[in-house]
């Protein structure tokens, strides 16, 4: 990695502002109840460069954005429950500020100690956040001596408190570097972004292939095959001439899906069987037809055992392995074998020694469930960012950090 990180400078008796991703899912959206974090990945991982810091002597400001708040009065999304969270993990006090920045913000900064841990409010209840206003990026980039980004999920985001705050710091000829949790992001993706080793294997799933048009382009050059499911493959079948019935279909995407299956050939491998049902209710009976025969008042809810065996097959020799978004809907268990049976064969391609990298919220939630986290050689805490950055693009966040 070309930009510097936390061990290459002094934080000793520093006040360092670190820029961490705590965006997490909520036990609510019901600002009259007791929120609390449910799912703290995000948290555990920031917690190495937060103890390094705390470790050699620095005093931290934390700041994060949570969730997509209207404005201030949208409490649901208040830091509280993550600083609790926090402060469980620490075993220490942290401090959490009612406001991002202001007065009662910079007098509560100036009485920080070295060991102490400060969160500041939910960035996104500012309208500069979003915007990069310079006069916000400036504030908080003034609150330190120091600027830690290890908010690698937001590095996408050319927001105030992400590529603003690293910039104004940069100015001010203070260090703006990142953080354990962005060092290993962008080290483990960069596996397969600067010469792959080959073969080159990507999975795509999920809901929607609008978003990943981009990718699956992308993937084409780069990658040896694209295997293809969830919700997904359905506007592939439909772009093919195959009856989906009433599955989920993005039918302003049927143009260029149809541009991606001409432009991949065989190299874009589509499921053979998949799991229907009437609908997701727990009463409609689950089938599993071919790809081909999906009845006309059913739904595509999951692959079938078929296309996981088929799946297996393909990825036998492959030494390096992407995968992105769920094969079915997996947060219902009749309809989760298909992402439960990839996450279990990709284990085991790892224990083989393929290089296997899962990005993307949704997918990471799914290993997680399947009780497979540990078996995969890398799972990223990034969503969006994990996507863009896999495509090569250069990541805000990230190109506003100090070069090594
Ligand atoms: C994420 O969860 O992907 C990041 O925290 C970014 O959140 P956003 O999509 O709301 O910007």
């Amino acid at each position: 990695m070309n930009k510097k990180t936390i061990t290459d400078i002094d934080v000793s008796d520093k006040k360092v502002l670190v820029r961490v991703d705590f965006n997490v899912p909520l036990s609510s959206k019901d600002p009259a109840d007791d929120i609390v974090v449910t799912d703290d990945t995000r948290i555990q991982a920031a917690m190495p460069t937060i103890r390094y810091l705390l470790d050699n002597g620095a005093a931290l400001i934390l700041c994060s954005h949570l969730g997509r708040p209207k404005s201030t009065d949208d409490k649901q999304f208040a830091m509280d429950p993550v600083a609790a969270r926090l402060g469980d993990e620490l075993g220490i006090e942290v401090i959490k500020m009612d406001e991002v920045i202001g007065p009662s913000v910079s007098d509560a900064v100036a009485q920080l100690q070295a060991g102490q841990v400060m969160l500041l409010e939910n960035t996104r209840f500012l309208p500069g956040e979003k915007k990069n206003d310079p006069d916000l990026a400036g504030q908080l980039a003034d609150l330190a001596d120091v600027y830690v980004n290890d908010a690698f999920g937001s590095a996408h985001r050319a927001h105030a408190s992400t590529e603003g705050a690293a910039r104004k710091m940069r100015e001010k000829g203070g260090p703006a570097v990142a953080g354990f949790l962005m060092e290993k992001e962008l080290t483990a993706l960069g596996v397969a972004v600067d010469n792959p080793d080959h073969p080159y294997i990507a999975i795509m799933g999920g809901a929607k292939i609008s978003d990943k048009i981009k990718l699956i382009e992308h993937l084409l050059k780069v990658a040896d095959k694209i295997l293809i499911g969830g919700g997904m493959a359905n506007t592939f079948f439909k772009a093919q001439g195959k009856e989906v019935g009433k599955s989920l279909v993005e039918d302003d995407a049927l143009p260029e899906a149809q541009r991606l299956l001409e432009m991949a050939g065989d190299r874009l491998v589509l499921p053979v069987d998949v799991i229907v049902a009437a609908s997701l209710s727990e009463e409609s009976e689950a089938f599993n037809v071919p790809a081909n025969g999906i009845p006309a008042d059913q739904m595509a809810l999951d692959v079938g055992l078929v296309t996981i065996q088929h799946f297996n097959s393909v990825l036998q020799g492959a030494k390096l392995v992407v995968w992105n978004g769920p094969m079915g809907v997996f947060e219902v268990d009749r309809f989760a074998a298909g992402t439960n049976g990839l996450a279990m064969l990709l284990g085991a391609l790892a224990a083989q020694g393929a290089t296997v990298i899962v990005g993307g919220g949704d997918s990471a939630a799914a290993v997680a469930k399947a009780g497979l986290s540990d078996q995969m050689s890398h799972i990223s805490t990034g969503g969006g960012a994990s996507l863009e950055f896999l495509q090569g693009i250069t990541l805000p966040g990230i190109a506003a950090l100090d070069d090594k």
